[in-house]
């Protein structure tokens, strides 16, 4: 299988997980964008009543045209079921998320959800979490004033790292919160909620991609088809 045709598979995995009457949390990125799809087709087809929030203005787009239910988190309070990607799946099923910049609404549904599945292709397993820069949302706001006690922060838990703020055609890339990204390259993070503790504290920094505890299970396309891992 090629890695779309992985993603596809767990997508469609993911989406057979859904009951009716569920509120369901829809992820971000080209994994839950098969998810989102698939979805759509077993609602049209199997009539099923469904309210979703989510994770990304991208997200409820796609929803829509998928022919989803879109409601805001607001409105759905507690979600059942929430189903999304990852860039790095780690022990325990520690994640890290954010390379799409919906950080911020993921980590909102996802603890606003009774349960949570990742969703990967299998080369986001990977044995210590960090290899994947991790995404810090940051207040625009003197951003750059934040990434220098960011940095600080980072090198008292132990990692060096300086933060690269993202761009998309020279220019910082806004999150729909209208915050921006930096990325932490920190190799490899060796205490995770360590670190977690510590980019909490700085001041602008909105929240981190590292996502500990939240996952109940994961979903990993392998060659040999979707493997269920268990938190
Ligand atoms: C977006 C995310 C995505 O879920 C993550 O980047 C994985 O994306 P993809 O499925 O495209 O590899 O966290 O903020």
């Amino acid at each position: 299988m090629t890695p779309d045709e992985q993603k596809r598979a767990v997508g469609e995995a993911a989406a057979a997980l859904v009951e009716d009457g569920m509120i369901v949390g829809l992820g971000t990125g080209s994994t839950a964008a098969h998810m989102v799809r698939a979805l759509g087709v077993r609602a049209k087809a199997e009539g099923l009543r469904l309210r979703c929030v989510a994770t990304s203005e991208a997200t409820a787009a796609l929803g829509l045209t998928a022919g989803l239910h879109i409601v805001d988190l607001e409105a759905a309070g507690e979600i059942d079921l929430t189903l999304d990607g990852a860039d790095e799946i780690g022990p325990g099923l520690a994640l890290i998320k954010g390379g799409g910049a919906a950080l911020l609404r993921e980590k909102l549904v996802w603890e606003a959800s009774r349960r949570c599945v990742a969703i990967a292709d299998a080369s986001k397993l990977v044995e210590h979490l960090g290899r994947f820069p991790l995404p810090v949302e940051v207040v625009a706001f003197g951003h750059s004033t934040t990434a220098v006690r960011l940095a600080a922060a980072v090198r008292v838990s132990g990692i060096m790292a300086e933060p690269q703020l993202r761009t998309v055609l020279g220019e910082p890339a806004h999150t729909d919160g209208g915050n921006v990204i930096y990325d932490l390259a920190c190799g490899v993070i060796p205490n995770p909620a360590r670190l977690a503790a510590a980019l909490k504290q700085v001041t602008g920094v909105v929240e981190h991609g590292l996502f500990l505890q939240l996952a109940d299970s994961a979903l990993v396309a392998e060659a040999a088809g979707v493997r269920r891992i268990q938190a």
